[in-house]
């Protein structure tokens, strides 16, 4: 394991105080000792309008734009939002052993050297898209990092930091206290705030972290990534302080349209199909979610929470806010379908190089179809370690 030590600050954004709206909550244990967490004013997001009151509402139906002239392929009109979506986060390593950083390349796409099978690049590609889903995920949570009811936390920790955005901005949030992020890949950037390190770490090998020591652990989008979800809400128990929280965030891996615009045999549903199926063949299931509130009951954490939002692909929603996310979401799925896709398809279900690449040119080409209403959703889980266990 080897420490980055950071200095100065970097670009970050805010986190937001206001709710997001919720489309399934379930909690299972009732919240005994614990303070409600504050419901402070909501703030505007991005310069949008102010969520509808319809969006607010659990359980609602993202409402369809029919005023706007539909086209089926957005590169046509140009999109909007192209210009949106640059980073700078760039690979930035300084500091780490060499061996870190001898990637692996395969179809001309960058992965990590750690040695642990990750089917998912780490290249420039790769790190804009988890920067731009970042804003997705922030979008829908209304400029809030996290749910969880923290209060002035002194340790934090990011789980599969990836770029670090995350951690980045909480850092900046709470000045106060000190932020990890750990990755088998060494990509977060050099100029951040003096409160965040990184750590060269793997997630799946024995957390050696002082147990007892963090207020707050926060994992981002580790599906496909984790080979015992079970073990891993352990290990954050372990190292929490008594009190202390862990909040998962997991989007799910599925095409839905409330509508049923996209076909049932729609290349879409074949492709989230496909990758389900590669990731429980090696052993690193996408569909966590469903099951975290029970592990973390396991375990031991009280005072679980799980909340289920919409982020809908592509700007048919009539709802300015959900319109907003849908367009960066579109964007964001458009650079991550050859990451997600190529590795897993050739490597993992042994196809060839030639029909995956015409396979993603499909996906792409209906990701980009105005008429399907489509959206997959994102799962917020967090519960707290007692006081006394
Ligand atoms: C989809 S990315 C999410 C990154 C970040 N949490 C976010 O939400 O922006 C998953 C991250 O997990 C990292 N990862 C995969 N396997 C890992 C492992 N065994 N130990 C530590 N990190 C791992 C990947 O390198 C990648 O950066």
């Amino acid at each position: 394991m080897s420490t980055v030590e950071k200095s100065s600050s970097a670009e970050a954004g805010k986190a937001g105080e206001s709710q997001a709206p919720a489309v399934e909550t379930a909690s299972s244990q009732q919240p005994a000792a614990v303070a409600p967490a504050p419901t402070p004013a909501p703030i505007p997001v991005l310069g949008t309008t102010s969520p509808t009151s319809a969006a607010l509402e659990p359980n609602y139906t993202i409402a369809i734009d029919d005023t706007e002239n539909f086209q089926t392929d957005y590169t046509s009109s140009g999109s909007d939002y192209d210009s949106l979506y640059g980073s700078d986060s760039g690979s930035a390593t300084t500091s780490l052993t060499e061996s870190v950083k001898n990637y692996r390349y395969h179809n001309g796409r960058r992965y990590n050297a750690y040695g642990t099978q990750y089917f998912i690049p780490n290249d420039d590609v790769q790190q804009e898209q988890l920067d731009l889903f970042h804003h997705v995920f922030l979008l829908r949570l209304q400029g809030k990092l996290f749910l969880a009811p923290i209060e002035n936390p002194q340790k934090i920790m990011d789980v599969g930091t990836g770029t670090g955005i995350w951690a980045i901005q909480v850092a900046e949030d709470f000045p106060e206290a000190a932020v990890m992020g750990n990755d088998v890949s060494p990509i977060q950037p050099n100029w951040v705030p003096p409160n965040v390190s990184f750590e060269v770490d793997d997630f799946n090998e024995p957390w050696l972290q002082t147990p007892e020591s963090y207020d707050f652990i926060h994992s981002r989008d580790c599906h496909a990534a984790v080979s015992n979800w079970p073990e891993f809400v352990k290990n954050a128990f372990h190292i929490l302080k008594p009190g202390g929280w862990y909040e998962s965030q997991e989007h799910t891996v599925e095409i839905t349209a409330d509508d049923g615009s996209v076909p049932e045999d729609n290349i879409l549903k074949d492709w989230v199909r496909d990758l389900s199926d590669a990731f429980e063949r090696i052993g690193k299931t996408c569909h966590a979610h469903p099951y975290i509130d029970k592990w973390m009951e396991e375990t031991g954490f009280i005072n679980i929470k799980k909340q289920y939002f919409k982020l809908p692909i592509g700007t048919w929603p009539k709802d300015p806010i959900d319109k907003e996310i849908g367009a960066f979401n579109l964007v964001n799925m458009l650079d991550a379908t050859e990451g997600f896709t190529n590795a897993v398809y050739t490597r993992v279900l042994g196809r060839g190089n030639e029909e995956v690449a015409q396979t993603i040119k499909d996906i792409r080409k209906n990701l980009k179809n105005k008429s399907f209403h489509m959206y997959f959703r994102f799962c917020v889980t967090y519960g707290q370690k007692p006081e006394e266990h």
